[in-house]
């Protein structure tokens, strides 16, 4: 067992590091308060090939492994969690998507914007009635010979206004259930589709999470992706390892605020003597040291077993389970050593606690997470 990141690994770290500390640090409590999506770093992000890292090079991607992802998604997760979650979506389930299962044509035509974030994606599942029940959508993909007429609502998704490729599941074949279902690629533009309402959410403020309405919208055939009743299966295929990117997101929030809280006890006095050097305040920190540790070991594990082409679904999930409910507790230990500073946003902790809470919520809750592991532990 080897645990050493190779220089490549290391580079891709720092490089990551770097300019989350530059190019991300700078303006992201204005951009939590004013909700503004970090369109500018975004688009240097898929200049630096952040964007669509595992992608093939032939399609503009950065031909990397896992393990180079799930680094740099924990060191943009450190300073901004709505700049990582733009980077998941687009990496893990959109870009991942088309190049396992599109065809030649739409790789050319979407992927290729994709992974340079000339064009960003949004990953459409969730609705108004089907968030983790996803089997009962809605939303409609009637089959019209030669096209699909889609009509439906889709709710919370991330990247709705920026996005321009929506890859949109809905129901062909009621009859059929789940084997019903179909994933579309759908242009920003077509007509009858329309960006509805902004989210007003309690964290990862700087990503712009819509609603999406779609009447009447004319679909071609080219755009499906897979065989007739494909999309339920390519939908939960995708979030298989779109697990691992927010397991990682939730990892570096963690990780950010424990590097904070350890900054803080070091510089900062009470009772004489600096908060690192009294053993309530070291107690927490060796704590949330440890959560890290196991919630990193546990991404590793499951972006090393997708690499080997391994079979990753439970550690995916087992990963998103664990960094996830760490994230919440860190970060809350995180807020408790800052005092009446932590509760303020100019120390950034009260940020990464909002932003923690999320990644309990997206791409299945916890309880997902637990169905997933225990049918993958009883089959
Ligand atoms: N991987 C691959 N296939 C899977 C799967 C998985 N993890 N889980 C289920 N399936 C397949 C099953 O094998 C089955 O297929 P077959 O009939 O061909 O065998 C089919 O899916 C239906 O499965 P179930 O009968 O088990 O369906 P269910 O309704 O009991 O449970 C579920 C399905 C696992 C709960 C699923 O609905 C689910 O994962 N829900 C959560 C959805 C989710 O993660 N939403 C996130 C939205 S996207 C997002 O958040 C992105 C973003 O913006 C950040």
């Amino acid at each position: 067992m080897n645990f050493e990141l190779t220089e490549e690994h290391l580079t891709v770290q720092q490089a990551a590091r770097d300019f989350a500390q530059n190019e991300l640090l700078p303006g992201v409590i204005e951009r939590d308060t004013e909700q503004k999506f970090p369109a500018d770093q975004i688009k240097k992000m898929g200049e630096l090939g952040f964007m669509g890292m595992m992608v093939d090079p032939k399609y503009n991607g950065g031909g990397m492994d896992t393990i180079s992802y799930v680094l740099a998604m924990e060191e943009i997760s450190k300073i901004d969690a709505s700049a990582s979650v733009c980077m998941s979506v687009n990496n893990s389930l959109v870009c991942w998507g088309l190049e396992k299962f599109g065809t030649e044509e739409q790789k050319e035509k979407y992927l290729k914007k994709l992974a340079t974030a000339e064009s960003i994606g949004a990953f459409c599942l969730s609705e108004p009635e089907a968030g983790s029940d996803a089997t009962s959508q809605r939303t409609t993909a009637e089959d019209k010979g030669d096209h699909y007429l889609l009509n439906g609502t889709k709710n919370w998704i991330t990247n709705g206004k920026s996005a321009s490729v929506y890859l949109v599941i809905a129901q062909t074949h009621p009859e059929k259930k789940h084997k019903g279902i179909n994933a579309l690629i759908v242009g920003r533009g077509m007509p009858g589709f329309v960006v509805g309402r902004k989210e007003d959410k309690m964290g990862i403020r700087g990503s712009d999470t819509h609603s999406l309405m779609f009447t009447d919208v004319k679909i071609p055939k080219a755009n499906r992706i897979g065989e007739d009743g494909f999309g339920f299966t390519f939908a939960m295929t995708t979030l298989n390892g779109g697990r691992i990117g927010i397991a990682s997101q939730a990892l570096g929030i963690a990780a950010g605020a424990y590097e904070l809280a350890v900054k803080y006890a070091k510089e900062r006095k009470a009772f004489g003597k600096h908060l690192s050097d009294h053993q309530a305040i070291q107690f927490k920190l060796a704590e949330m040291a440890t959560k890290i540790n196991a919630a990193r070991l546990l991404v590793w594990q499951a972006a090393y077993l997708k690499d080997q082409k391994k079979d990753f679904v439970k550690a995916a999930a087992m990963a998103k389970l664990f960094a996830s409910q760490i994230a919440q507790e860190v970060t809350t230990e995180a807020v408790q050593i800052h005092g009446g500073y932590g509760y303020v946003k100019e120390f950034h902790v009260e940020r990464l606690m909002r932003d923690a809470k999320i990644t309990q919520i997206y791409e299945g809750t916890t309880e997902i997470q637990k169905m997933v592991i225990s049918r993958e532990l009883l089959k």
